[in-house]
């Protein structure tokens, strides 16, 4: 069944006795230097290879085209959902998947903003006029809420009484966060970069830094070492045209240290099998 051609009406219902699990990786008896064709999971995948490959020339791509290509591939993608205040005082709400971390010393992060042909969005004027700005995390189940904020509205209307969701006040920046997300961050504008187009010299996109001055999580989501437990935060994100994704089943790989594995990797190289040690 292709469900990317189905009316999102008609598809299964949202399950939500679903809960998110950890399991070990999908190869756990990977070795040093194995191929992925020689895994019993990667086998059959790898085959895929067989029907060759499309390459992309993104100077002569049609841009809508590329855009259906970069949004499906590159996921899935937290997102943004962004509180914005513009001079006259108007509120806004909307949501950003170009959103990530830039690191934690100091913490940034980024959002980036298309700047359409009619006009540039309301939440990168208001940060340019503002600063202030906070981002929330969407969780499932206020996820309609949440994209019914992508609606293009004028800048004169605000999307917080069409979309229900309650406004907390921030600490630190003039627009409110948004109650129901379990994680918010208050942002002071960092820098904007305009992202210029070599060939019409259109700033098509900015690229939106913030320095996070304050973070808000309900304590009910995190674990007592201080993490967020994913399980309990049900964060949503975004894949290709109009998919989200949940937060599909985790599994846990430690990362490689030199150190305490170099004597295996010598030994690997040599034409040893060796696996990693994957002891945390
Ligand atoms: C889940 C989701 C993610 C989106 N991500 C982006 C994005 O990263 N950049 C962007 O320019 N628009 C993005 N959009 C579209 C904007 O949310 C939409 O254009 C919105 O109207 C902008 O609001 P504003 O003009 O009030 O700022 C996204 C829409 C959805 C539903």
């Amino acid at each position: 069944m292709d469900f990317l051609k189905m009316p999102p009406g008609d598809l299964p219902a949202f399950d939500d006795t679903y809960g998110f699990q950890q399991t070990r990786s999908p190869n756990p008896n990977w070795t040093y230097g194995q191929k992925i064709e020689a895994t019993q999971e990667g086998r059959e995948w790898a085959q895929g290879e067989t029907k060759g490959w499309k390459v992309v020339d993104t100077e002569k791509e049609d841009p809508i085209k590329l855009y259906i290509l970069m949004i499906s591939g590159i996921v899935p993608r937290p997102i943004a959902f962004v509180s914005t205040i513009s001079n006259t005082g108007i509120e806004n709400l909307a949501p950003f998947s170009w959103f990530n971390m830039v690191t934690h010393s100091p913490p940034v992060v980024s959002i980036s903003c298309s700047n359409g042909p009619v006009r540039v969005h309301d939440t990168t004027d208001n940060i340019k006029a503002n600063r202030g700005f906070t981002v929330n995390i969407i969780s499932e189940p206020w996820v309609e809420a949440a994209n019914v904020c992508s609606i293009d509205a004028p800048a004169e209307v605000s999307e917080w009484p069409l979309s229900g969701l309650t406004k907390a006040p921030s600490v630190h920046v003039k627009p409110a966060r948004v109650k129901e997300s379990a994680f918010s961050m208050e942002c002071e504008l960092l820098q904007i970069i305009d992202i210029i187009h070599p060939v019409t010299q259109k700033a098509t996109t900015s690229l939106i830094l913030g320095t996070v001055k304050y973070i808000h999580v309900r304590k009910d989501v995190l674990t007592d070492k201080g993490a967020v437990d994913p399980a309990k935060l049900k964060a949503v994100g975004r894949m290709g045209d109009i998919t989200y994704s949940r937060i599909g089943d985790g599994f846990r790989l430690p990362r490689p240290l030199w150190e305490k594995e170099v004597q295996g990797i010598e030994k690997a190289l040599q034409g040893l099998i060796v696996q990693p040690d994957h002891s945390e």
